[in-house]
Formats: structure tokens, sequence, C-alpha cells
């Protein structure tokens, strides 16, 4: 049985006050971590804050990181400046980063080598834009996007990874796939690993959904046999609805 996970991504929301205060008003209130993997995946500059904080049932996650361990790269963060934090989760290849900050599927190949390197548990990130949604072609996108993502990862590398399924028309945008939609892209990424890997590696990696999710829809995706979380951007920057979440996601 795979545990679920309920990762919030808060993308650039939230002061240190705010993120404070989200933390306090969560903690106690979450399932505990025996069940369910509850993440915050906050911006980099209060994740330490977040960590000291964060309690039994709840991980601290970064949306980001550089794959090279130091150098000229003004701006960036390295993984192992990530690992002084205490973060135990790095976002990486999220669709925002690859529209606006060019990032390609060798970088995010880089970045999920650096991570697993440091330590620290990637949440990879895929999935179709519309337009490839329309001509057919999410299946390739998907095969892309993960056969070069996991390029030279070992299995047991692999075991460390949790894959989420974000088609880009699904986020913030309301429109969330439909539950059939959404576990049929996440069987299909299933079948890519043990493709890639073996039986046992599909059986055990767990595939999140996010785009949209809600605390509406969250329980009709969970119960969908190829879907194994949620990533949830606006809905998880309110302290009640992201206990919710994870109450429902158990
Ligand atoms: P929304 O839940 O706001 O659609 O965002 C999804 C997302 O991008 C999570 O990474």
């Amino acid at each position: 049985m795979r545990k679920p996970v309920m990762a919030g991504n808060w993308k650039m929301n939230k002061t240190r006050d705010e993120a404070l205060q989200f933390i306090y008003a969560v903690s106690d209130k979450l399932p505990s971590n025996d069940v369910l993997d509850s993440i915050v995946c906050a911006p980099a500059i209060v994740l330490r804050d977040l960590v000291k904080r964060q309690g039994d049932s709840l991980r601290i996650g970064a949306q980001n990181m550089h794959y090279a361990a130091s150098g000229a790269y003004t701006g960036e963060i390295s993984p192992n400046m990530l690992v002084t934090t205490g973060v135990e989760y790095v976002i990486l290849g999220h669709s925002e980063r690859r529209a606006y900050f060019n990032e390609t599927d060798e970088t995010v190949n880089l970045k999920v080598k650096a991570a697993l390197d440091n330590g620290l548990k990637p949440i990879v990130c895929c999935g179709e834009s519309l337009e490839e949604r329309e001509n057919g072609t999410t299946h390739d996108v998907l095969t892309r996007q993960i056969t070069l993502a996991l390029k030279d990862i070992s299995s047991d590398g692999l075991a460390n990874v949790i894959i989420a399924y974000e088609p880009i028309w699904a986020i913030g945008t309301g429109k969330v796939a439909s539950a059939e939609m959404a576990d049929e892209a996440c069987g299909f990424i299933r079948s890519l690993v043990k493709d890639l890997y073996c039986e046992k590696c599909a059986d055990e990696i767990r595939i999140l959904y996010g785009g949209s999710v809600s605390t509406k829809s969250v329980e009709e995706l969970m119960a969908q046999p190829n879907i194994d979380g949620g990533l949830v951007g606006g809905a998880s920057l309110n302290s009640d609805s992201f206990i919710e979440l994870c109450n429902k996601a158990i």
C-alpha cells in the first residue's frame, strides 16, 4: 500500500508572519504521519522558520533549487543550502518554472540527481498544455518529461521520488481534470515507470494529481486507483482548507 500524500505548493505567497500563522493554525490538526505525508512547500526565505515549527505530522519542502553545489549563480539556492534548512522535499520542474524560468527536461534531470545526492526527496512535476491535450499528444509529452527527468536515476533513487501530474490547463484555472482523466494520466505514468524500471517500482511510486484541487474535488480524486495524493496550490493557502484536504486524503 502506498502512503497518501497531501502537498501544498504556496508558490510566491505568504510573508513570514503569514507563514507562521499558518503553521501554528495547522499544528495538532493534521492526520498522523503514519497515515499521510502532509507537506507544505514554501518560499525559500521562510523554510527554516517552518521547519523549526513543523511538529510531528507536517513536513516542509522547497519549490525549486539549483543543481550545482555552489558557484556564480546570482539569486539561486543550492541543494546543500536547502539541506541546512532541514527541509525534506523539493518540487522540481513545475510548469511555472518551465514556462517562466526556462527550465528544461535536461535541467530538471540535473536537479533530480542533485536532490537525491543530497538526501532531498524530489516532487517531480509533469503535465501537458491545453494544446497538447487537444491535439492528442499528452502521452508523448508525459513520456518525454518522465523519461528525461528520471534519466540515469537508479531504482534506489526512484524510491525517494514522488511524481506530480499537473495538466497545465488545470492549474489555477478552476478547471480540475475529471477524476477519470487524471487517473488515466497517472496510470499512464505508472506504466512508464514499469517500462523504465520494474513492476514493483511502478507499484510503489507515489503519483500525485495537481490542478485546481479543492476540498470539494479531493475525495473523488483520491478514490482513483492511480492517484496517491494532491499537489495543491490555491486551496493550500488557507489553513482550514489545508487541514480539510489532509483529512479528506486519508
Ligand atoms: P492550483 O491548485 O492553484 O491550481 O495550483 C496547482 C499547482 O500548480 C500546484 O503545484
